[in-house]
């Protein structure tokens, strides 16, 4: 069986990125463990329209936020969809110890204050903690920052992780694959995020696959 997944949403501009890959996750039926950030409550609000009530925010709610851009976010999904809500602050959870195993983790969107946080070992969330664990367990740990510009603070953040083994996958979504909807650029990154966890889907075109993207 596949392992588990861990996904934490941040609070950068982009949440729907982070909403579109938890539907993904359980579409594909890959258990996965959710952890959402005071921050990416404001941004959640401020962007999907959505209100957490707690740090443990509900599933249903964060899929149905997407809805406008995703209609599909709101349709039926596998019955052994398993996802599991951790509060930010909850240190006892699995996710904190490296002895629990997964196929690995991505922070998406990630900000630039939980991007050098992980670079400089801040273990201040469980956020923090289990990117570092990703880290030391030497698993993968996909980090998906959206900032412009970027300073030399956040770019020497960015090298430390990327030295110390992480994947840094900016939301940088292209434009070769002629998108025609605010769901097909962000398709195109979180493609690119199934495909650093070795998830097999098809969500954008790939590049080399037809003889040439067409204008529809
Ligand atoms: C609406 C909104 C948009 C934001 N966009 C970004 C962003 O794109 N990138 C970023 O690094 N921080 C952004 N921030 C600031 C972060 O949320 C803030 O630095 C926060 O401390 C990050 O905390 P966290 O890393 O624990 O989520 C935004 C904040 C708000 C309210």
């Amino acid at each position: 069986m596949s392992r588990p997944v861990v996904l934490a949403i941040t609070g950068a501009s982009g949440s729907i990125y982070g909403i579109r890959l938890l539907h993904v996750l359980m579409k594909q039926g890959r258990e996965t463990h959710l952890v959402i950030s005071p921050a990416a409550g404001q941004v959640l609000e401020r962007e999907l329209g959505v209100t957490l009530v707690s740090g443990k925010p509900d599933v249903d709610t964060l899929l149905s936020s997407g809805g406008s851009i995703f209609p599909e976010l709101t349709g039926e999904l596998p019955p052994q969809s398993k996802v599991f809500v951790h509060d930010y602050r909850d240190y006892s959870a699995g996710i904190a110890s490296g002895s629990f195993r997964t196929a690995g983790m991505a922070i998406c969107p990630c900000s630039m204050g939980t991007l050098s946080s992980i670079a400089q070992g801040i273990s201040g969330n469980l956020i923090h903690r289990a990117a570092d664990v990703h880290l030391k367990e030497r698993r993968k740990l996909i980090i998906v920052p959206r900032e412009t510009p970027l300073g030399s603070i956040q770019l020497a953040n960015m090298k430390t992780l990327s030295d110390a083994g992480a994947v840094i996958l900016p939301a940088m979504p292209g434009f070769y694959h002629l998108p025609q909807s605010i769901a097909d650029l962000v398709d195109f990154v979180v493609a690119r995020i199934c495909d650093q966890l070795e998830i097999d889907v098809t969500l954008a075109s790939r590049w080399g696959e037809d003889d040439q993207f067409q204008r529809r």
